[in-house]
């Protein structure tokens, strides 16, 4: 497959005969609770582009869900991966040591902004992530209760889950859930201080946990001196700030971390999706001093392996080498050419985002999934976000190029929807 085309390339309907056969085993076989949308099966995939198994060719601005940070199959990442397990798999860094596991932690330790010497550990997802950050929350503070906000999806094991409020499918049939959650309004300290007036005392506060960009929110960018205020008020409480940087972080919007735009420092980062370039790893980061926690108090067999480590190792190099100046140069591209699309759209609500995260939010839902369907019918995909809005969050390694085939084709399944 090659690494950059033109335009996509549809050469039978979709699914076409091969990826039938696979929907029909899949129907049989996967849990049901999976969301998909397309019925795109992939059979390989380079840089920004997939190819599925009937040899369709689409242009994917959805990057695995802001997964695939280098693109599909980068080389760099391809021989890291090649290296790392021609000499070592899996050695489980709960019992032992390797190399590659405390090379990453300081790594990423180096990208907290603050006074540095911070503690990784690490997990396979972002869940994990952020399940980490709200045990070590409570552990730390000795403290139980936890504020997030409305709209933020944080993951699905029972912490995770509880932070998250999202949407109620997601918890319906699944609680009780784990107490001494709270949530209040995204972009409101108002409503953060009227939980600790009352409903929650202050003083068992254990955590605030937050993104700078709600994801799965709809890409809304926290209002100014949103997170500034949160710092305060865990300064004030002596509560512990958490950013949520699964989705935003690792150069997505053109900063290693979408808060570093605030100015803000948090004491606990959660990462994952984009870190290792589509291996399954998370990280969760804290300032010196948090994770103070006994040998046993938390572990992962898998968590941190070195295959994993090797990718995100080299995913770092390539982000220092260029690609997050990339983010910044083809994610203003992005958003000046969506802007001119959305122009004389009444149906187009706002367009926003930072870097290559970029939503355009649209007058209802139907709107939104009739664009997303259409854009996908004409080979390009995107996903839907928040209640209303569709998202590009492509690879950091798009060009030019690719970003004006994308926009092209929305604005024509944009025309052709609202017609
Ligand atoms: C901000 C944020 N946090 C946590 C998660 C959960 O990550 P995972 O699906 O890897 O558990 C996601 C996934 O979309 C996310 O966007």
């Amino acid at each position: 497959m090659e690494t950059r085309y033109q335009t996509p390339h549809l050469k039978t309907e979709i699914p076409g005969p091969k990826a039938k056969a696979i929907l029909e085993k899949d129907s049989l076989f996967v849990s049901p609770s999976y969301t998909r949308d397309f019925p795109l099966v992939v059979e390989q995939g380079r840089g920004c582009w997939v190819e599925d198994v009937d040899g369709n060719t689409f242009l994917d601005m959805a990057s695995g869900i802001a997964v695939c940070a280098t693109g599909h199959c980068h080389p760099a990442i391809l021989s890291a991966i090649k290296e790392q397990s021609e000499k070592l798999i899996h050695m489980s860094g709960t019992d032992f040591y390797y190399p590659a596991q405390s090379q990453l932690a300081e790594r990423l330790s180096q990208r907290l902004p603050g006074a540095g010497g911070g503690k990784v550990f690490f997990s396979n997802s972002g869940a994990e992530s952020v399940e980490c950050a709200l045990k070590l929350a409570r552990h730390r503070t000795k403290r139980s209760s936890l504020i997030s906000f409305f709209g933020a999806f944080h993951g699905r094991t029972m912490g995770a889950l509880s932070l998250t409020a999202s949407k109620t499918v997601q918890k319906e049939g699944f609680g009780p859930l784990v107490p001494g959650i709270h949530h209040a309004t995204y972009g409101n300290l108002d409503s953060v201080e009227k939980l600790l007036k009352h409903v929650l005392p202050e003083n068992e506060l254990a955590a605030i946990l937050v993104e700078a960009i709600q994801g799965e929110g709809g890409y809304r960018p926290a209002p100014e001196g949103f997170l500034q205020g949160l710092r305060e008020i865990c300064d004030r409480s002596g509560a512990l700030l958490i950013l949520d940087e699964i989705q935003s972080g690792m150069g997505r919007t053109g900063r290693f971390f979408a808060f570093e735009e605030d100015g803000v420092i948090p004491d606990i980062v959660t990462m994952a999706k984009g870190i290792a370039s589509g291996l399954p790893l998370g990280a969760c980061i804290a300032q010196p001093g948090i994770m103070e926690w006994p040998p046993g108090s938390h572990a992962s067999t898998f968590g941190g392996n070195p295959v994993a480590c090797a990718a995100s190792l080299a995913t770092l190099d390539l982000l220092d080498a260029g690609l997050m100046q990339n983010a910044v140069d083809m994610g203003d591209r992005l958003r000046s050419q969506l802007e001119e699309a959305c122009l004389d759209q009444k149906a187009v609500v706002e367009v926003r985002g930072r870097g290559l995260m970029q939503a355009v939010e649209m007058d209802t839902a139907e709107q939104r999934n009739d664009v997303v369907m259409r854009c996908f019918d004409k080979g390009l995909v995107i996903l839907g976000c928040g209640p209303k809005s569709l998202r590009f969050c492509p690879a950091l390694v798009v060009d030019p190029v690719e970003i004006d085939c994308a926009v092209r084709i929305f604005a024509e399944a944009l025309t052709e929807t609202l017609r």
